[in-house]
């Protein structure tokens, strides 16, 4: 019971005041991230008795041999030089733990970066932007942004293998409950896996200074139960919903120079620069995190991306109220 209320709170579902609060790696709910729990804890601990011993010994002397009232001398206290045996001793001893906490972590990397993915895995192929992250999904043929739906496995068997290159700077993609970090490094491939026990929304972000708004580079995976990742495909795979009724707000959007960054699969909007928008109202966030995804936070977004995110490579693009209507009410129809 404790560990499910613990979970929900861990598990943040909307942005907010709460959304800056960074997951709790001592709570992970993924192998790796268990394993680096692991080390961590043996880290702290062997930290935590030479700050005991080594600031105890500080408090100690200082106290012992502090200045009396009564002793007015000048007099040096006695001069020792050289002992074999303490230099010895102070020497090998932190020798000896930066070795065993060298081995402790090497062996921890090695169990993660050398595990194979199962024959089923799951790719996703993540590429970082400034300041967003696009996912693709290779077996499925769709793309999408920010929001990083996996299968939760509960077993462990249904692990996703992540793929992580950037068309810009350096990245690094963290979801503290789930793994450790990993740069996105344009022209070059890195790969982690991840194998979230429980659905739920893990919170992440990126954790490598990458300009503006890297503090706004907001990430989600989103565990989902097997049903609810399938039905997620299927419906991701299908292309943009096309309603007759909104063939104006179409048409309006498809005159703006919104299609020269954005794709909409099954229309003439077929650019790259930006995220994938088929099926934007299926994402919690807008922004990369930054804003719930309704009516008003678009409207808002799209009059002026710079107010919330300021510096994003989103121009103001000077919609007049009607456009901002029409512009509007055809995203939201993209399902
Ligand atoms: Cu991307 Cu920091």
């Amino acid at each position: 019971m404790f560990l499910y209320a613990l979970n929900a709170f861990l598990q943040v579902q909307v942005p907010g005041a709460a959304e800056k609060r960074i997951a709790n790696i001592f709570k992970p709910l993924a192998t790796p991230g268990d394993l680096e729990r692991q080390a961590a804890y043996l880290t702290l601990a062997v930290t935590a008795v030479i700050f005991v011993v080594v600031a105890g010994l500080i408090v100690y002397t200082v106290w012992r041999f502090r200045r009396k009232p009564d002793d007015d001398s000048c007099i040096e206290p006695a001069q020792v030089y050289g002992s074999n045996q303490i230099e010895a001793a102070w020497t090998i001893i932190p020798i000896l733990i930066v070795f065993v906490l060298i081995g402790v972590s090497a062996r921890v990397i090695a169990s993660v970066q050398n595990a194979s993915p199962p024959a089923h895995a799951l790719k996703v192929r993540i590429v970082g932007h400034q300041w967003w992250w696009e996912v693709q999904y290779p077996d499925y043929g769709f793309v999408t942004a920010n929001e990083i739906h996996v299968p939760a496995t509960p077993d462990g068997k249904q692990a996703t293998y992540v793929e992580l290159t950037s068309v810009d700077v350096i990245h690094s993609f963290w979801i503290p409950q789930l793994a450790g970090k990993m740069d996105l490094i344009p022209n070059r491939v890195n790969y982690m896996w991840i194998d979230p026990r429980e659905p739920g929304v893990y919170m992440g972000n990126c954790a490598e200074y990458c300009g503006t708004q890297h503090a706004n580079m907001l990430l989600r995976v989103i565990a989902d139960t097997p049903q609810d990742f399938q039905t997620w495909t299927q419906q991701q795979q299908t292309p943009a919903v096309s309603d007759a009724q909104l063939s104006p707000a179409r048409d309006a959007f498809g005159a703006l120079a919104c299609v020269n960054c954005h794709q909409v699969r099954g229309t003439p909007s077929v650019g790259k620069f930006g995220p994938d928008l088929t099926h934007l109202m299926s994402r919690q966030t807008l922004a990369a995190g930054v804003l719930v995804n309704d009516t008003k936070n678009l409207r808002a977004w799209l009059n002026d991306p710079q107010d919330a995110k300021p510096g994003c490579f989103m121009p103001s693009m000077k919609l007049t109220e009607q456009e901002l209507d029409q512009v509007v009410s055809y995203l939201q129809s993209l399902k």
